[in-house]
């Protein structure tokens, strides 16, 4: 099992660069099965997901090949299979969004029924009945949904909830169905707009992403698109701003979208930070007192990320007082919180919701990461813990960051890695 070992505590100093965004990539490269030329993705991160979607897609018979670090050509022209098996699907819940475009291309699909996760069970009951009402026909048949689609229809669904997943899976299939379709409730994500800019560069006819009310006009065929740059990820440079700003340190992430980190970075100053920002980069300059006790609420969009709590609650695990995390994404998403109280920190878990009484210090232990932000969370906590903290887990992490060792030592983090 990958382990890394942390010696702390240090204060992080220096500057790194935002990766581009995992959860608007994949989205992207499974809307590439819409097309029938080239398309160049930059920015594309190399991290675990996107090595499963690559495999997906090139199963699905796309031609794959990376053109510089992260520069990823996708043929798919020469995409000829419709079935998306167990074996990638069961690595990678996102693996769901490639139903809706092979509909779209084939006019039936198969794709193997995405199981439980580390935070509990991730239905996909809204997707499916999304392309129930856009005209798809769902048998459910041995862990496989059999689809198929005879006539595409233009539909106005109420989502039950702003599911990102859902919108970017709606929006994406609505783009080759013609007509309007019109999606209520929909999640805000900066990844739901970028995944919407893909498309309407393409040539679909997409208002109001960004809102809770999108509008699709379908095309019969997508523009040729030749390149495309994926926008940077939030959550990514969201870590390293709040390790900075744990560690008492000065850290500035460039290459990133302030915009989109303002529920964390409001949180952050909250908190007690000091942050600069420009329209590419954020700054969290050194911490003079201790960290302030929070209540925070996870939201969809533009309330707090959900993918942010973990760190937080690493953070607030050496705040002063008594911190309350709410989780109104996902109601377990706590495992962090038991293998934080590994290294001392106070935590008290009645989901959804984390009780949270700031201790002086953490103290190193072995802990192990059980999902990717949750291990993101513990090597934070080693990097404030006396003596030294193992985190095991560390192929959790991988599936969302790259380099995330590199990036740590250049901030001046010691941190060594089992291989
Ligand atoms: N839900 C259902 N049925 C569905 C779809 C969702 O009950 O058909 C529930 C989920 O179980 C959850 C809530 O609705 O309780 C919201 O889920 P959503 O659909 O918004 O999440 P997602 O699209 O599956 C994406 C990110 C997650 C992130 C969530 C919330 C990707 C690939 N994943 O998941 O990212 O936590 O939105 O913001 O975009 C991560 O990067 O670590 C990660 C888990």
């Amino acid at each position: 099992m990958k382990y890394f070992k942390i010696e702390g505590p240090v204060k992080l100093k220096g500057e790194v660069s935002a990766q581009g965004a995992k959860n608007a990539v994949l989205p992207i490269m499974s809307a590439i099965i819409l097309y029938d030329t080239p398309v160049l993705l930059s920015n594309v991160p190399q991290v675990v997901d996107v090595f499963t979607m690559i495999e997906l897609l090139k199963i699905l018979g796309t031609k794959v090949e990376w053109k510089g670090k992260n520069d990823l050509l996708l043929d798919p022209s020469t995409i000829n299979r419709y079935t998306a098996p167990y074996e990638i699907v069961n690595q990678m819940r996102a693996s769901i969004y490639v139903l809706g475009p092979l509909l779209m291309k084939f006019g039936k699909a198969a794709v193997s029924f995405p199981g439980g996760c580390a935070f509990g069970p991730r239905p996909i009951d809204y997707h499916l009945h999304g392309l129930t009402l856009l005209g798809a026909n769902l048998e459910i048949d041995r862990g496989y949904i059999n689809a198929s689609m005879k006539s595409p229809t233009p539909a106005e669904i109420t989502l039950n909830f702003k599911s990102v997943g859902t919108t970017i899976h709606l929006m994406t299939t609505a783009s080759l169905i013609e007509g309007e379709t019109t999606l209520i409730n929909c999640a805000q994500e900066p990844e739901v707009v970028a995944t919407a800019d893909f498309l309407i560069k393409s040539g679909v006819k997409i208002e109001g992403a960004g809102t809770n009310v999108i509008k699709v006009k379908g095309v019969r065929k997508l523009n040729n698109l030749t390149e495309y740059k994926i926008i940077p990820d939030r959550i990514e440079a969201g870590t390293y701003i709040t390790a900075g700003f744990m560690t008492g340190g000065e850290v500035m992430v460039t290459g990133c979208s302030p915009i989109h980190l303002e529920p964390v970075i409001a949180k952050l100053k909250e908190a007690g930070a000091s942050v600069e920002r420009g329209n590419d980069y954020v700054l969290v300059k050194p911490r003079e007192n201790k960290i302030k006790s929070l209540q925070i609420e996870t939201q969809p969009f533009p309330g707090f990320p959900t993918d942010m709590q973990p760190q937080f609650m690493s953070m607030l695990s050496v705040a002063e007082g008594l911190s309350i995390i709410k989780e109104g994404i996902y109601p377990n998403r706590f495992a962090h919180a038991f293998e934080l109280q590994r290294l001392g920190a106070k935590i008290k878990v009645i989901e959804p919701t984390a009780f949270i009484e700031g201790v002086e210090k953490l103290t190193g232990a072995e802990v192990a990461g059980q999902d990717l932000r949750g291990s993101a969370a513990l090597i934070l906590a080693g990097l404030v813990a006396e003596g030294i903290t193992t985190v095991f887990g560390i192929e959790h992490l991988e599936r969302g960051y790259e380099n995330f060792q590199e990036k740590l030592q250049s901030l001046g983090a010691k941190i060594q890695s089992s291989s």
